[in-house]
């Protein structure tokens, strides 16, 4: 299958990374950075785009943008991985929007799309016969998109709690565990590229609250946007509430959540007990869901990082190859 690449950053180093490494049968005939762009029908020499970036910060000539690479590269599925951004979406909405109306599938880590145009886009999948997978865009390398459509096709989804932002469990863990200072922890994160191009999506709960929108649309397809979230982040947070927590067998988690029937949707950060299945360290995610049927299922894993979110790429990627079966 051919894919043409929108975005290199942490995620699209990380997937190109791993196209280049493994043989999966992926070819990559387009590629586009913020700066420049490279289109080559027979497939691109990924190590030496790679190396050019680290170089010089483009992955390819100037004069071609990423819109040039998705009207006329030669590709079966669009992989857009450009930054987040909750208010407008763009420019990837457009980006997803211009490869179906070419019948290209697309797969996505951008929550802004996905949290803002939803109905729109997966209309769009369904009217040109090609699929819309987004998978990247929650809890990381879980798959909890799978796990929705297919292990627990049938089921009724009663409620759903979690951690799903990595940048700020890692802060959380960070600062009970080593005593770092928020401030500290942030940078850290920062570092090894958890964190969004704009860290304050992660630590005021805005990317929690995106990753909830779009968990509630998946499964309810109730409508629900951003600005219905109830949210509180973990930037007010002090060393001195996360010490008095931890004295008392607990700790503190940006927690998701999500009940229908309590008519709630927040993002908030709560003391919880040490040995609650939500208290996970570092960047993991965790995510209850609520079911008539399978009752409660907990899924733990990675929530962010460059490779755990490709594979979450990835694997929608072969499953639109070897699986996609048009569906209304
Ligand atoms: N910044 C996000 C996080 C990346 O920390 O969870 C994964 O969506």
């Amino acid at each position: 299958m051919k894919v043409a690449l929108i975005g290199l950053g942490s995620v699209g180093r990380g997937v190109a990374t791993m196209l280049a490494k493994k043989d999966l049968g992926l070819t990559i005939t387009g590629i586009a950075d913020s700066k420049s762009g490279l289109i080559e029908d027979k497939g691109i020499n990924i190590t030496k785009v790679l190396a050019n970036k680290k170089k010089t910060g483009m992955c390819g000539d100037s004069r071609i943008t990423a819109i040039d690479v998705i009207k006329k590269a030669d590709y079966d599925a669009l992989i857009e991985v450009t930054p987040t951004n909750a208010l407008s979406g763009e420019p990837a909405t457009g980006y997803i929007r211009t490869a179906l109306n070419r019948k290209k599938h697309v797969v996505t880590s951008n929550k802004g799309p996905v949290a803002l145009s939803y109905k729109e886009l997966r209309a769009l999948a369904l009217k040109k016969g090609v699929a819309f997978r987004y998978e990247a865009t929650v809890a990381g390398a879980i798959p909890i998109m799978h796990v929705l459509e297919h292990g627990l096709a049938g089921n009724e989804i009663l409620a759903i709690y979690g951690v799903l932002n990595g940048t700020c469990n890692f802060i959380l863990t960070r600062m009970a565990d080593e005593g770092l200072t928020y401030e500290q922890a942030l940078m850290e994160a920062r570092e090894m590229g958890y964190a969004e191009a704009d860290p304050t999506y992660d630590v005021q709960g805005i990317d929690a609250a995106i990753k909830l929108v779009i968990l509630a649309n998946t499964i309810w397809g109730n409508g629900v946007k951003l600005a219905d979230v109830d949210r509180t982040g973990i930037d007010l947070l002090t060393a001195d509430a996360l010490r008095l927590a931890e004295e008392e067998g607990c700790t503190i988690r940006l927690i998701a959540e999500a009940i229908p029937r309590k008519k709630l949707i927040r993002v908030s950060p709560r003391i919880i007990e040490k040995t609650h299945p939500l208290v996970v360290e570092g960047t993991l995610n965790a995510l209850t869901l609520e079911t008539d049927m399978a009752k409660e299922i907990t899924l733990i894993g990675r929530g962010a990082g460059s490779i755990e979110t490709a594979s979450a790429i990835i694997g929608d990627l072969l499953f639109i190859r070897d699986c996609h079966v048009q569906r209304p």
